[in-house]
């Protein structure tokens, strides 16, 4: 799979993306991730993607013609490819779109960035992603977000899939219960026996138990 990242500020990738999961997708070449600055493709002296907005109004608006061209670039280097543009009044992203996401062969995400962007920039999307109801300074963070979900999802980038099955959702409800790990005893606070007691059917029970009073109690 493959993502293309269109950003003013493709920098801000760097690190995340030569971290952990992501690495390690990337160096098994699970998933490739190119990341594009829209700058390149301005075609003013000043290399400048943005604009005042006709009719007024206060900050500045991605202008369309950059991010076309960069569109046209990635679409000569793949002839199918699946566009989202993130914003934050876009659909809410999810597990279900994730797991729909990692089925795909290539991405495109478009990061918004300023007071927003040329209404023609939405019609080169399949898709409007948000990763919640509060304003980023632009979609960067978002767009890390979505890379990151979906590529743990790509079969054989997390080396365990039992982890992934253990992540279940239940009537759409998020299924997570309390785990623990060595010492038994710390600070006070031990382990539940239940879970050293090698009874591997009353454990599930014990588990599914607390997700429930979890989910009841709106931890999650
Ligand atoms: N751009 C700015 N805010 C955003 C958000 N919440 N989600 C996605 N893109 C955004």
């Amino acid at each position: 799979m493959k993502f293309f990242i269109l950003s003013i500020f493709p920098d801000m990738f760097q690190s995340p993306f030569s971290e952990g999961v992501i690495k390690r997708a990337r160096e098994k070449e699970l998933v490739e991730i190119e990341l594009i600055d829209i700058r390149d493709f301005t075609l003013t002296k000043h290399r400048q993607v943005d604009d005042y907005p006709y009719g007024g109004g206060c900050g500045m608006i991605l202008k369309p013609e950059p991010i076309y061209l960069a569109m046209d670039f990635v679409k000569e280097k793949v002839k199918d490819i699946w566009t989202i543009i993130l914003t934050p009044k876009g659909e809410i992203f999810h597990q279900e779109i994730a797991k729909n996401l990692a089925k795909k062969e290539n991405i495109a995400l478009i990061c918004g960035r300023y007071e927003g962007f040329d209404e023609r920039i939405r019609y080169l999307a399949d898709m409007e992603l948000s990763i919640g109801r509060y304003i980023l300074s632009g979609g960067e963070i978002a767009a890390m977000v979505i890379v990151d979900a979906v590529t743990r999802l790509v079969p054989d980038v997390i080396e365990n899939p039992k982890s992934l099955e253990e992540e279940t959702f239940c009537n759409g409800d998020w299924i997570e219960y309390p785990q623990y790990t060595r010492p038994y005893e710390f600070r006070g606070m031990k382990v539940p026996d239940i879970l050293l007691s090698g009874n591997h059917k009353k454990i599930r029970e014990w588990r599914m138990k607390m997700a429930k009073r979890r989910k009841d109690e709106k931890y999650i």
